[in-house]
């Protein structure tokens, strides 16, 4: 079988041969030590050595645009980061059993970003650690174990959270507690149907599911802004039926920010504010210390006051003193230099700038985004809207070649996935529009 199995932009080891000498050199190292999970991206894979703002640096010193992660989205080695992370480094590293008040200051501040109701956060070091915590939570707390997910959700590794990540594929099984419903997707829906009451509908359907299987419902837990599912922002509010059925129905909503929180998405702080609801949990992770291991659960504190005194609970590496010192310059940097604004307005002019480049393309079946997170979607007709995730993946290696950094998602791989950092300047968008036209251009 193919090492990419199931994974959209995977490098397949049995190209090896095709790429440069130092890099067959490196891959065959990985392969020894690591084993086979490990994944590269891109036919062509690329070696960084160095990074700094929004271009990675090869062993050349050639400069790539990055138009992709999200992890350090505040730029690459930002500066205060550094500095935050050396100072705190060199004074104090240690844990959540002794007093120290950097770790409220932190907790304060993050906490003032989301509605009153949201006051407890628990840190966790990956955003697996963060969904798995909230769903024992949520069992704890509903007495349920089932769990309703979107048909190509991904929430993350530990046992537990890969049985309600369908797109990790056959071979690791979605639970039997688990239920798929489709995602909301404004693209495909029918005209004249509402997409926030069609999702609602598969929601309250899956429910009665469960029961039917004598599965009492814990709770629904998306990625408020669809990632996995080929990016699914719009419209705006579409989320807020459900949730409302699923509190009906007794169950908890736990809204997943790895992908859309910290200001990426332009025009809130998290993902799920744009669609006017409340959840019960949040879980972050990525971009929260730029590239440090930091994660967290936020949850209304009635979820934590019997879970807190009756489960034992500690997390060794889980808020310690040098992630909540990246934490905390991440987020003073996300305020100071305007970083949801820039999301806001790069985000649109990027939209609009792909829409002009696409306009006439007629594979480009559909072009949307939020912020500076967004998605250029494939199909083979324009009628049918087959995905053509084949075209998407030539252009993600072909944009490569031209060294621009990104990559695709959706069902099928046939949507962009375009996640800059989010200090992206006019001139870095006009760069990346460019080169996208031509790459475009170039393969067409
Ligand atoms: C939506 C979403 N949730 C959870 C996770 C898991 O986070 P981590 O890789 O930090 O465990 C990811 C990672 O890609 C994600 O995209």
């Amino acid at each position: 079988m193919s090492s990419t199995a199931f994974m959209v932009n995977g490098f397949d080891v049995a190209n090896a041969h095709k790429v440069e000498p130092h890099m067959q050199e490196l891959i065959a190292r990985r392969a020894k030590a690591l084993g086979p999970s490990y994944k590269l991206f891109y036919e062509h894979p690329v070696h960084f050595v160095r990074a700094e703002g929004v271009y990675l640096y090869d062993a050349d010193g050639t400069p790539y645009l990055d138009v992709y992660n999200n992890v350090p989205s505040v730029g690459h080695c930002h500066p205060r980061v550094i500095e935050a992370v050396n100072k705190q480094m060199t004074t104090l590293n240690s844990h959540t059993r002794y007093l120290n008040e950097r770790i409220l200051d932190y907790a304060d501040d993050l906490l003032s970003t989301f509605p009153a109701e949201m006051s407890n956060v628990m840190f966790t070091c990956t955003g697996s650690e963060s969904v798995d915590l909230a769903m024992r939570i949520a069992r704890f707390h509903t007495k349920g174990t089932g769990f309703i997910v979107t048909r190509n959700a991904y929430h993350g590794i530990t046992a537990s959270v890969a049985e309600i990540s369908p797109t990790m594929g056959p071979y690791v099984p979605v639970g039997q507690h688990v239920q798929m419903v489709e995602a909301p997707d404004a693209y495909r829906t029918e005209p004249g149907v509402d997409v926030g009451e069609a999702f609602a509908k598969d929601v309250e359907r899956a429910i009665n599911d469960l029961e039917r299987h004598g599965i009492r419902f814990a709770g629904m837990i998306v990625d408020t802004v669809f990632s996995t599912d080929g990016l699914l922002p719009h419209p705006a509010g579409f989320l807020k039926k459900a949730v409302d059925v699923v509190h009906q129905r007794g169950g908890l909503f736990i809204a997943d920010e790895v992908q859309p929180g910290f200001a990426r998405l332009g025009d809130s702080m998290w993902g799920f504010q744009r669609h006017g609801i409340l959840p019960d949990m949040a879980v972050m992770g990525k971009p929260m210390g730029n590239g440090l291991p930091i994660a967290a659960v936020v949850a209304k504190p009635e979820l934590l006051a019997e879970f807190g005194n009756k489960v034992r609970y500690f997390n060794t590496f889980g808020g310690n003193s040098v992630c909540i010192a990246a934490a905390q310059a991440v987020l003073d940097v996300i305020r100071d230099e305007k970083l949801m604004e820039n999301s806001k307005r790069m985000g649109e002019y990027i939209l609009n700038g792909l829409r002009e480049a696409t306009e006439s393309h007629p594979g480009v079946g559909d072009v949307r985004g939020a912020g500076l997170y967004l998605a250029v979607e494939f199909v083979k007709d324009k009628k049918t809207k087959e995905r053509d995730g084949e075209f998407a993946l030539r252009l993600v290696n072909a944009l490569r070649e031209n060294r621009v950094l990104i990559s695709a998602t959706g069902l099928g791989g046939n949507s962009l996935k375009i996640r800059p950092p989010l200090p992206f300047t006019k001139a870095n968008s006009d760069e990346f529009i460019d080169i996208f036209k031509k790459t475009l251009e170039q393969i067409s």
